[in-house]
């Protein structure tokens, strides 16, 4: 899959915006990623009134992806509430680490970027094997 359709991906996104449940920080996202067979998933932010146990939109996004057959991401665009582009947390970048790997590519508003870019010399599951074939 070479071409990704960043318009579509976008517009995606501000959808599922808007049916972030964020009555907390008053700050909706949505997260919409594109899989190597084609799929769109999508996934928006989960607020709890405590207020740590917040769930991202990229979590959303994730939890979509291996439920509804898995995949690799190939793209994603997450947008705030007036659909500019946001780029991902901390956390939610290290997910994405795993399922897309660094060659995914991010919406940001100077074009598209690589999780590489996003996470240089990331922990991953590569580390793990190493280990494991030690013992
Ligand atoms: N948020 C996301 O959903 N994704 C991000 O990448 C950044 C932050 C949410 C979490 C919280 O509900 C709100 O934005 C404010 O931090």
């Amino acid at each position: 899959m070479s071409k990704v359709d960043w318009p579509a991906l976008r517009k995606a996104a501000v959808e599922v915006m808007h049916r972030a449940y964020a009555p907390y920080s008053k700050f909706p996202v949505g997260a919409a990623g594109l899989v190597d067979d084609g799929r769109v998933v999508v996934g928006c932010n989960v607020e709890n009134a405590a207020y740590g146990v917040v769930l991202c939109a990229e979590c959303g996004m994730v939890s979509q992806l291996h439920a509804t057959g898995g995949g690799r991401f190939v793209a994603m665009a997450c947008v705030d509430a007036d659909g500019h582009p946001l780029l991902p947390c901390g956390r939610c970048r290290q997910l994405l680490w795993e399922n897309g790997g660094p060659k995914m590519l991010v919406d940001s508003k100077d074009g598209p970027l690589t999780m590489a870019e996003l996470l240089p010399r990331a922990f991953g599951v590569e580390d793990l094997e190493a280990i494991a074939h030690e013992h």
